[in-house]
């Protein structure tokens, strides 16, 4: 199989949750009915009504749309957790919805891995028999799981964490190990719904990127499930839109910005290219407070390429800002950190959006982000609210180019 090459196909699926799927139900929705209509009519939820989509070898596939736009039914008859009520799901020219018993089973283990948004871990099995249960389940000897097990540990950066236990990883390394399972069988395929939703934003951007590392390095396809528009055009190569069971669009994410092709879509989209549903937590570092008291050529090595950090009073509330324009100023007229200092810094909140950090952000300094009780909770580059607000922007700029010139 040749990267472009499509490796999963869904042919008119319509998925009916009730007592008589293939009933009246079914076909009042394939006359067009739509689904609050069939459900005050049969009783019948409409799940999915006539999706068709390809996925091809090699590409981050994203189906995004609200809870209760019928993705996780999508995943689901992929490897056929669910049965679909019509319609085929092909992969590898295999029709899924045929499959049952063993071939069934091997068929999800040899070509398909799944991660969650909920990822569960046996309390009392380390990291590394987690990851390798399920090779264990299919009779793989301990030597050769440990070593895939290793392999997927390395691939997710928890190589060293092998042999803990899973109540001492936080949760966003509990969702790697997640990871790390769906990857330990070398599954050509990765089903992943929702499986970032819950992580904390800025951990979430970094299995975001460490996930686009993977996928350029393994050639895996995914089909990824997320109900945020932001995630979906920063990590697919196409994005598949749907509402109320039914496909409303599929494109790059470029053509989702610039040809939406319903109102519905132009709404979500209309929200993105504004700074104002980004949110600071978003787009925030972790803080990395300087000493007052330490070496000022200390204190600048430890910015390394951040434009700023703050000075911590004995609560964790920030109360003074070493920029680093201020610290190479001072230094070269033999200066101490102290002397560095400011206090005149911009504050703002993690649910700020930003549009409201914006002017603040046009000073060029760092802006202290703050809990409720005042405590640094993150540090604020401009520079990232700037790259953040241009890459949508220049998303548009270059599809345009290439269209227009
Ligand atoms: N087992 C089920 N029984 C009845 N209705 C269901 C079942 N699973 C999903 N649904 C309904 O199907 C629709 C699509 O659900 P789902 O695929 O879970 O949406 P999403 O993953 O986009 O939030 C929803 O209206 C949901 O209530
Ligand atoms: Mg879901």
């Amino acid at each position: 199989m040749s990267a472009g090459e499509v490796i999963i196909r869904a042919e008119h699926v319509y998925k009916l949750f009730g007592p008589q799927p293939r009933g009246r139900a079914f076909e009042l929705t394939q006359s067009g009915m739509g689904k609050d209509e069939v459900h005050a009519r049969t009783g019948h939820v409409v799940g999915l009504n006539d999706v068709n989509f390809d996925v091809r070898q090699g590409e981050i596939f994203v189906i995004m749309g609200l809870s209760g736009s019928g993705k996780s039914t999508a995943i689901r008859t992929v490897n056929k957790l669910l049965e679909t009520t019509h319609g085929k799901v092909i992969i590898d020219d295999v029709d899924v919805q045929q499959l049952t018993g063993p071939p069934l089973q091997s068929f999800r283990r040899e070509k398909t891995g799944m991660v969650f948004q909920h990822f569960a871990l046996f309390p009392h099995r380390t990291i590394i028999d987690n990851v390798g249960y399920g090779l264990k389940v299919q009779g793989i000897s301990k030597a050769e799981r440990d070593n895939a097990s290793m392999r997927a540990l390395g691939l997710v950066g928890l190589g060293a964490y092998a042999h803990y236990s899973p109540s001492q990883l936080s949760g966003g390394m509990q969702q790697r190990v997640g990871l790390a399972r769906a990857l330990a069988a070398d599954p050509p395929i990765l089903l992943m719904d929702e499986a970032f939703s819950a992580l904390d934003p800025l951990i979430r951007r970094q299995m975001q990127d460490e996930m686009m590392d993977i996928q350029a390095n393994l050639k895996k396809t995914i089909l990824f499930i997320t109900h945020d528009l932001n995630e979906a055009l920063r990590i697919g190569d196409r994005v598949c839109i749907m509402k109320d069971g039914q496909v409303v669009q599929i494109g790059t994410p470029e053509e989702i910005l610039t040809q939406p092709a319903t109102g519905y879509v132009a709404e979500f989209v209309q929200d993105v290219d504004q700074g104002r549903v980004i949110q600071v937590h978003e787009i925030m570092v972790e803080p990395s407070p300087v000493e007052k008291t330490a070496e000022l050529r200390d204190a600048m090595a430890h910015l390394g390429d951040r434009s700023g950090s703050f000075v911590l009073d004995a609560d964790g509330k920030p109360e003074a800002l070493l920029a680093a324009s201020d610290a190479i100023r001072v230094s070269g007229t033999g200066g101490s950190t102290a002397d560095a200092l400011r206090t005149d810094f911009a504050v703002a909140r993690p649910e700020n959006t930003l549009n409201e950090v914006y002017a603040d952000a046009g000073r060029g300094l760092p802006i202290a982000i703050v809990d409720d009780s005042g405590k640094l909770v993150g540090n604020l580059d401009p520079r990232h609210i700037m790259e953040e607000m241009g890459r949508v922007e220049s998303l548009i700029d270059n599809f345009e180019r290439e269209v227009f010139m």
